[in-house]
C-alpha cells in the first residue's frame, strides 16, 4: 500500500520545503485544476516541472481538467510517476492511456462520485490504477463520502477478476478517522491533502496513516 500526501494543503510560497516534510510518503500528489472542470485553479506544466527537479519522491499528478488527451501526455513526458485523468472529460480514454504508459508513466482514471465504474472497466488492461474520488474534486478539506466505498469494492473486485498489477487510490476526506475503511473495502493508494500538511509533524502523520492502513 502506498500514502500519497497531497499538496494542495501545503504552503504554495514553500513547496520545495513542504516536499521534504514528506519524503517518508510514496508519492506526492499533485492536484491540476483548470477551473474549468472544476471550480478551483491551482497550478500546471510549468510548477509540475521545477517539482519534479527537487522532489525526493515520485509526483502523482491528478489532473481535473478538460481536454485531458492533449495534456496528460505532457505531464508523463515531464516525468510523473502516474498520470490521472478523468474520464469523465477524456474523449479517447484507451488511446490516452496507452499514450501516457508508452511515455514512461503509469496510467490512471478518476471517477467523480457520480460516475459509475462498471461502463469502463473494460479499460482496465490500458490501467496502471483506478481513482475512486470520495469527494466531488475541486477543493480539499471536505468530508469523507462513505457512499462510494461499494464503488472502491467494486473497482477492487474487477482488478483482482482482471489480474495484474493495478492499483486502487482513494482521494478525498482520507484521514486516521477514514483510512481504514477505505483499506477495507480494497483500496491500496491512499491521497490525504489535509490530514498530512494540518498536522504540525507531517512526516509524523503519514506513519501512522501507513500504520492504519496496514491493520
Ligand atoms: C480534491 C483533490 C484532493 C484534495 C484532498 O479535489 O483531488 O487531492 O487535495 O484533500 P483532503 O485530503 O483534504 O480531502
Ligand atoms: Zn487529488
Amino acid at each position: 500500500m502506498l500514502i500519497s500526501p497531497s499538496i494542495l494543503s501545503a504552503d504554495f510560497a514553500n513547496l520545495e520545503g513542504e516536499l521534504q516534510r514528506i519524503s517518508n510518503a510514496d508519492w506526492a500528489h499533485v492536484d491540476v485544476m483548470d477551473n474549468h472542470f472544476v471550480p478551483n485553479l491551482t497550478l500546471g506544466l510549468p510548477v509540475v516541472e521545477a517539482l519534479l527537479k527537487v522532489s525526493p519522491i515520485p509526483l502523482d499528478a491528478h489532473l481535473m481538467i478538460e481536454d485531458p488527451d492533449r495534456w496528460a501526455p505532457m505531464y508523463a513526458e515531464a516525468g510523473c510517476g502516474s498520470v490521472t485523468f478523468h474520464i469523465e472529460a477524456a474523449r479517447d480514454p484507451r488511446s490516452l492511456a496507452r499514450t501516457l504508459r508508452s511515455a514512461g508513466a503509469r496510467s490512471a482514471m478518476a471517477l467523480k462520485p457520480g460516475t459509475p465504474f462498471a461502463p469502463y472497466e473494460e479499460l482496465l488492461p490500458e490501467l496502471d490504477m483506478v481513482l475512486v474520488m470520495t469527494v466531488e474534486p475541486g477543493f480539499g478539506g471536505q468530508s469523507f463520502m462513505a457512499d462510494q466505498l461499494p464503488k472502491v469494492r467494486e473497482v477492487r473486485e474487477a482488478v483482482r477478476r482482471h489480474g495484474g498489477e493495478i492499483w486502487v487510490q482513494v482521494d478525498g476526506g482520507v484521514s486516521a478517522d477514514t483510512i481504514e475503511q477505505c483499506a477495507e473495502a480494497g483500496a491500496d493508494v491512499f491521497v490525504a491533502g489535509s490530514a498530512v500538511y494540518g498536522a504540525q509533524d507531517a512526516a509524523g502523520a503519514v506513519a501512522e496513516l501507513r500504520a492504519l492502513a496496514q491493520r
